[in-house]
């Protein structure tokens, strides 16, 4: 046998003699730490349609504006118009059309989404780094852009969920599927 198939053998020997140890009994594998109950809080963060674990804090269009200036309009364009990344606005009316746009206004249909996507995910060079003030008031400035609010309309965990998205009944369920044809 030539030495490197011998060294393959001898590290397959080594691997199922490691699988084939036997579990102590009462004792769980030691695979990694619990989780503390911080740990756990900075994780679960989904926000759902209804908008229930929405935090503490408020913002509006106004002082939005400003986080977004500072944030957001180097990659979403001055007042969500897009480009180089995704329109946050407008487009409104055009998902029927032959060149349907998907922005925040015209398709989204929760604006508590919105507070959930931004949280977590932007801006993409640093998600997470927001406050829940910055997150409240960026995502009110963004449904200002789409005509949805008014400029000094405060979000906040009980306005969040009641606002109304154009799309809101745009949906519909599949399940169970239709035939397609
Ligand atoms: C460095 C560039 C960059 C910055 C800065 C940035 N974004 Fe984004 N954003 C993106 C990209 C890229 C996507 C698309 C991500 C994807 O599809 O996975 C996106 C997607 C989004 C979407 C979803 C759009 C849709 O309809 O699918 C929203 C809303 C959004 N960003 C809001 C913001 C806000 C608010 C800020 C500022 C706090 C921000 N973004 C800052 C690059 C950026």
């Amino acid at each position: 046998m030539s030495t490197p198939s011998r060294v393959a053998l001898l590290a397959c020997i080594a691997l199922a003699a490691c699988a084939s140890q036997p579990p102590v009994k009462g004792k769980a594998p030691a695979l990694g730490a619990p989780a503390s109950p911080e740990e756990i809080a900075r994780y679960d963060i989904s926000i759902p349609p209804s908008g229930a674990g929405l935090p503490r804090g408020s913002g509006t269009a106004r002082g939005g504006a400003k986080v977004y200036e500072q944030k957001c309009m180097a990659c979403h364009g001055a007042k969500g118009a897009g480009k180089p990344a995704d329109a946050l606005a407008g487009r409104q009316g055009t998902l029927g059309s032959r060149t349907p746009q998907r922005t925040v206004g015209s398709y989204w249909p929760y604006a508590t989404t919105l507070f959930d996507y931004v949280r977590r995910a932007m801006p993409i060079t640093a998600p997470l780094s927001l406050s829940d003030d910055e997150v409240y008031a960026v995502s009110a400035y963004v449904l200002y852009l789409n005509g949805i609010i008014g400029e000094d309309a405060a979000m906040n965990a009980q306005s969040l969920p009641q606002v109304k998205m154009p799309n809101r009944d745009g949906f519909v369920s599949d399940w169970p599927p239709r035939a397609h044809n």
